[in-house]
């Protein structure tokens, strides 16, 4: 969901060609966030000119527009700052106007781009407006850029620097959000800032840094005053015609890019919201948190906060760290597959070995999660656990709570995290919150997360994305190693999220000697699960075939289940509608006769899942019950299972232990729902209406 990618090189003689190929690709690989146009704003031939590019559709479509366009591409710059975006509408259409870079006006004095939501914006477009600003575009992000020329033209005397000036404008804002601010008053500098929406810096250097960690540069109490508003009326003394104030650093070092004579090195800094994004230039990256301000200016990066710790809050890291990311670029590559979904499916039987390695030790039959170990006491003394999360993350929840409950023997709750914090859920400080996040950036789940962390409720992260906001802002918690998941229907994180959650009933579970027969059959199940999704995958021509023989031209698809099949029904049912954009639900097998029954004939597509656990004979009755009322349905069976009646389509699958067979059983319906969208031409990888990370509510 929207994308930022920012570039600064400092005494590196680069060529326009070679800056706009780096913002196009790292806009390129941020595509699969979903986005509906791309821009970008780089410097001009005169200085203080920027030149734009915008097009709405995908950046192919704004790579071709700059070839084609006829400015120098061969002018050189030794330091020069750019920026880019790709958007995903939320105020205004998709539309070359509404696209980012958004200029603070014709002269484009600041240009802005912004992931997240200003939610004040119309308030202050209205006071803007009224100082006689106008506007050309219908964004919150207009509002950014303007009011931010406005804060500069009111300050009489010695202008701000551009932090002072950002800082400004972002305590006007409301919302949140990323942004990256570039100038003409500021040339070569760039200023980028988070509250709410994830960014990361990469660091390019040809020497090695002189130290990994850049300070943070708290400001004097002075240069927080909320009160100093920007939008004060202009003779108020309090107000920005003020002086701006004394910045009174505490700290004001970047020890990291002093370099040993003294003398100012080249580098390169990449501005993203994804890591996937740098990788290609850089491993070595920095996170930014929330209210973290950073000014990149004459080859160095200084961190600044927006606000000083508020009173009785946490204390406050005193540096960043600059990390060195593991992933390689051909993790994020689509190789030999036609897209990242395709991909991500056939990864699974590598993705699931990743989740448990270094974790399950199969010959002992233990689990050691290392992210838990301090607090398994803790849990195991709360009253409840609360798992929270959205879409398929909340499947993955749905998926292990009877194993949990059994497990651990504490009650669970699985809670949508849009719903929980609308109900303003009661929650308590011997609460257990679990939160299952693919990205950890979805805006819902970070909302629900300090909901709880605010309520005394120890807060516990199963992510995959190391480094984004829930991983950090949980006590502890499980990363799921399933690998950079770019394909915005989630796959590999399901069956990765469902192993890590199992993981930790298995290692919750491990004082109770009563469990360890049950404990053990799910550990040797663990072992072979790879193997039998690879057997799984070898059934895809199959699974194909259903896609563009009885399923074809169907404009509905149900599918039923029960006990730890209705989860496999509900995610079904989501990449069926998601990605091929057939209407289908997921139903739990029980409730047939209290209301879908009444949908059932010989035209209602159906797929029913009767793999062989405890709840078969009820299953068979619902089977009796539809194909009573005449529907042939396609039944996803285990493979020894010779009671399936003569003549029924049938879908294959290994068998293994009840509470993993939904390991199995969803991967033909991930392969279904893939072909089921190919075959119709859809874009399998970025479905309309959706980004990979919803950060916005
Ligand atoms: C569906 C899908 C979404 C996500 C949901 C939560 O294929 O990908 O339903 O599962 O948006 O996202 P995360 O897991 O990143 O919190």
């Amino acid at each position: 969901m929207c994308g930022i990618f920012g570039y600064c090189s400092f005494l590196q003689e680069k060529d326009r060609k070679t800056v706009c190929d780096i913002l196009v690709n790292g806009l390129a690989r941020q595509e699969y966030r979903g986005y509906d146009s791309a821009g970008i704003g780089i410097d001009g031939d005169k200085p203080g000119e920027m030149y734009f590019f915008k097009e709405v559709g995908k950046v192919a479509g704004l790579r071709k527009k700059i070839a084609e366009s006829d400015v120098d591409t061969s002018k050189t710059f030794i330091s020069q700052v750019s920026i880019a975006h790709t958007r995903w509408a939320t105020h205004g259409p998709p539309s070359v106007v509404n696209c980012h870079p958004l200029k603070s006006d014709p002269d484009a004095h600041f240009i802005v781009v912004h992931n997240g939501i200003v939610t004040n914006a119309v308030a202050l477009r209205l006071v803007l407006q009224k100082r006689g600003y106008k506007f050309e575009s219908e964004t919150d992000t207009e509002a950014a850029a303007i009011l931010t020329k406005y804060i500069y033209d009111s300050q009489t005397g010695k202008k701000p620097t551009f932090t002072e000036l950002v800082k400004q404008v972002l305590h006007e804002l409301e919302g949140s959000f990323a942004f990256v601010f570039k100038s003409s008053h500021y040339p070569n500098e760039v200023v980028t800032a988070r509250r709410g929406s994830p960014l990361l810096i990469g660091v390019k250097t040809e020497k090695k840094l002189k130290v990994d960690f850049v300070d943070v540069e708290f400001a004097g109490p002075e240069s927080d005053a909320k009160s100093n508003s920007a939008l004060a009326p202009p003779t108020s003394p309090s107000g920005l015609l003020a002086p701006p104030s004394n910045p009174g650093m505490l700290r004001s070092q970047s020890r990291a890019f002093m370099s040993e004579d003294g003398l100012p090195q080249p580098i390169e800094f990449f501005i993203a919201s994804d890591a996937a994004a740098i990788i290609e230039h850089t491993k070595r990256v920095l996170y930014l948190e929330d209210d973290d301000i950073a000014h990149i200016s004459g080859g160095e990066l200084h961190i600044h906060r927006l606000r000083r710790n508020e009173e009785g809050g946490a204390p406050q890291a005193q540096h960043r760290t600059i990390e060195t990311l593991e992933i390689e670029l051909a993790e994020i590559m689509k190789g030999k597959f036609d897209h990242f979904m395709q991909k991500e499916i056939y990864e699974q039987p590598e993705s699931v070995v990743n989740t448990m390695r270094g974790r399950v030790n199969f010959d002992q039959a233990r689990i050691t999660l290392g992210g838990l170990r301090a607090y398994l006491n803790i849990i195991r003394r709360g009253r409840r656990i609360v798992f929270c999360a959205c879409g398929t993350s909340y499947h993955s929840a749905i998926a292990t709570r009877a194993i949990f409950e059994e497990l651990t023997e504490i009650p669970v709750s699985v809670e949508l995290a849009s719903d929980f914090l609308d109900r303003k859920t009661p929650i308590f400080r011997d609460d257990v919150c679990v939160f299952v996040s693919q990205s950890g950036e979805t805006a819902d789940t970070i909302l629900a997360l300090r909901y709880c962390l605010e309520r005394g409720a120890l807060c516990v992260g199963v992510v995959n994305t190391v480094g984004s906001t829930i991983s950090r802002e949980t006590h502890c918690g499980v990363h799921i190693n399933a690998g950079p998941e770019i394909g915005v229907a989630s796959t590999k994180a399901y069956t990765s999220q469902y192993i890590a959650l199992l993981m930790v009933a298995l290692q919750l579970s491990e004082d109770r000697i009563s469990l360890t027969e049950r404990r053990n059959q799910i550990i040797q199940g663990l072992h072979a699960l790879p193997g039998q999704i690879k057997r799984v995958l070898d059934g895809d021509k199959g699974f194909q075939e259903l896609a563009t023989g009885v399923l074809a031209n169907q404009r509905s698809l149900l599918l039923m289940g029960r006990g730890y099949q209705y989860a496999t029904c509900l995610e079904g049912a989501l990449k069926i509608k998601e990605i091929s954009y057939m209407h289908s639900e997921g139903i739990l097998a029980g409730e047939l006769k209290h209301g879908p029954l009444a949908l059932i004939d010989e035209n209602m597509p159906v797929i029913i899942v009767m793999t062989q656990d405890s709840l078969y004979p009820k299953v068979q009755s619902a089977y009796a019950q539809i194909t009573a009322r005449k529907a042939a349905p396609i039944i996803i069976c285990n493979e020894e299972d010779e009671g399936i009646p003569k003549g029924c389509q049938t879908i294959r699958v290994p068998s293994t232990v009840d509470c993993l067979q939904g390991l199995l059983n969803i991967i033909p319906l991930q392969l279904l729902s893939y072909h089921l969208a190919v075959k119709n031409g859809f874009d399998v990888d970025f479905p309309r209406n959706l980004a990979k990370s919803v950060t916005t509510e």
